[in-house]
């Protein structure tokens, strides 16, 4: 199958939303690959928009897919069904206390929206703290909360939004001394605030922001400053929710319970799904006073069909060990590329959440941005799609993130495809 007058009809009837389009036509994915219109295999480490945890078209989604569309498909918003019931108490069951409430959504924005919404009803407050390198969505209240893109030419902010530094000892001035970056940063949201705190919304490993990981014991001393001041702390974990990282949830590493958590991405395995997860203590103050989330798409049932699906799938394949185990090998292959490539500055993540930071020189770490597009090219050219973020002082950061469900074989060929790409890149 050729490509036809494919792309003079997309550059004629398409809205750009974004960077440049992928130059490839997709076919069909099924699995880690994606095949484009040359029948061309190309390994997919990005798990589409970071999203297809169980790899393209799993069998069982597909089964949940038919089956609900054919029997319960979408229903009046205030109309409840057994998918969505069943789906918040997995939910609770997979989570410590007190998350036990879910509110269903359909995208990641949406969920950090809400989120938001029920932090200043609950606290009263108005004021949202959050990572100058974050990514939590493209609507209002989430674009605010969002800095490491998009801020320019839309007129203001919703205000009360404030941000600090999430850690990043690769380029801080504070190199490892995080406590400090931290006390600073808080410093200044206590002379800026207005006296409205009301959460404080974070990434666990920031990925838009260049898999920026907290490092052990961040979170909590976050959780602290968020106690000390009455705020919530919202944990987004969109892109490392549901096993990636090699437990179930990134916060469990740390021992600390978000007072709210967003799922989005993972959940529902590549389908629009999003869940938003609260104590019966903060929801119940929501519900007192008026709380109103009431979208087309909320407690929908075939997304919610899908949802279990997909932790059940998690908990039969055992893709929280498999992610840990296949995240350390992925480590270890990178880790070995590093020590050939003197323009990979530094590799971090953590599972099957990785990245690698390219500079022109390791000593200066002068951003590679030129190189990052290069490798980009040259890794489809050989049948490997990766993402590189871009983002100001910082080198392009490529985020490798397959699904969970890969083969050795799969990590290997990638792996393999990058070190030949890297040396074609460098030396063209
Ligand atoms: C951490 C995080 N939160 C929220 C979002 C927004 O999700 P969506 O694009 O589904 O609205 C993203 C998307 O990249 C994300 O990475």
């Amino acid at each position: 199958m050729g490509t036809d007058g494919f792309w003079d009809d997309a550059e004629r009837h398409l809205v750009r939303y974004g960077g440049a389009f992928a130059p490839v036509v997709v076919e069909r994915a099924a699995g880690s690959f994606v095949y484009d219109s040359a029948g061309r295999a190309i390994l997919d480490f990005t798990s589409g928009q970071m999203s297809a945890v169980l790899g393209h078209s799993h069998p069982d989604v597909v089964a949940t897919v038919r089956e609900s569309i054919g029997t319960l498909d979408h229903l009046f918003s205030g109309m409840l069904s057994r998918p969505v019931v069943d789906l918040a108490r997995e939910l609770a069951a997979s989570l410590p206390d007190p998350l036990e409430r879910s509110l269903l959504l359909t995208t990641g924005a949406e969920s950090n929206e809400a989120a938001l919404k029920m932090a200043k009803l609950a606290t009263g407050g108005w004021e949202i703290v959050s990572f100058a390198q974050s990514w939590h969505g493209m609507t209002g209240g989430a674009a605010s909360a969002t800095y490491s893109a998009g801020r320019r030419g839309y007129g203001p902010p919703i205000p009360g939004n404030l941000a600090i530094p999430a850690p990043y000892p690769y380029r801080s001035v504070f190199g490892d001394d995080w406590r400090t970056e931290l006390d600073v940063a808080w410093d200044l949201v206590d002379r800026q605030s207005a006296g409205a705190l009301a959460a404080c919304l974070v990434e666990p490993i920031l990925s838009s922001g260049g898999v920026l990981e907290l490092p052990p014991g961040y979170l909590a001393a976050l959780r602290a400053k968020c106690d000390e001041r009455g705020m919530l702390l919202i944990l987004d974990e969109a892109q490392t929710g549901i096993a990636r990282t090699g437990t179930m949830y990134a916060f469990e590493r740390d021992g600390v319970v978000p007072d709210i958590l967003t799922l989005s991405k993972t959940l529902g395995a590549g389908l629009p799904l999003a869940a938003v997860v609260t104590s019966a203590d903060i929801e119940q103050r929501c519900h007192e006073r008026g709380f109103l989330f009431f979208t087309t798409h909320v407690s929908d049932p075939l997304p919610a069909a899908v949802g279990l699906t997909v932790l059940d799938v998690v908990r039969r394949e055992g893709l929280v060990s498999r992610a840990a185990e296949l995240g350390g090998r992925l480590r270890t292959g990178l880790t070995e590329l590093a020590s050939r490539h003197d323009c990979i500055g530094e590799v971090r993540g953590r599972g099957l959440l990785q990245g690698i930071e390219l500079v022109t020189d390791r000593t200066t770490k002068d951003p590679a941005d030129d190189l990052g597009r290069a490798v980009t090219t040259e890794c489809l050219d050989l049948g490997l799609h990766m993402n590189v973020v871009q983002l100001p002082g910082m080198g392009g950061v490529f985020r490798i993130a397959p699904p969970l469900t890969v083969s050795d074989a799969e990590v290997g060929l990638g792996l393999e495809i990058l070190d030949q790409a890297l040396t074609k890149a460098v030396a063209p």
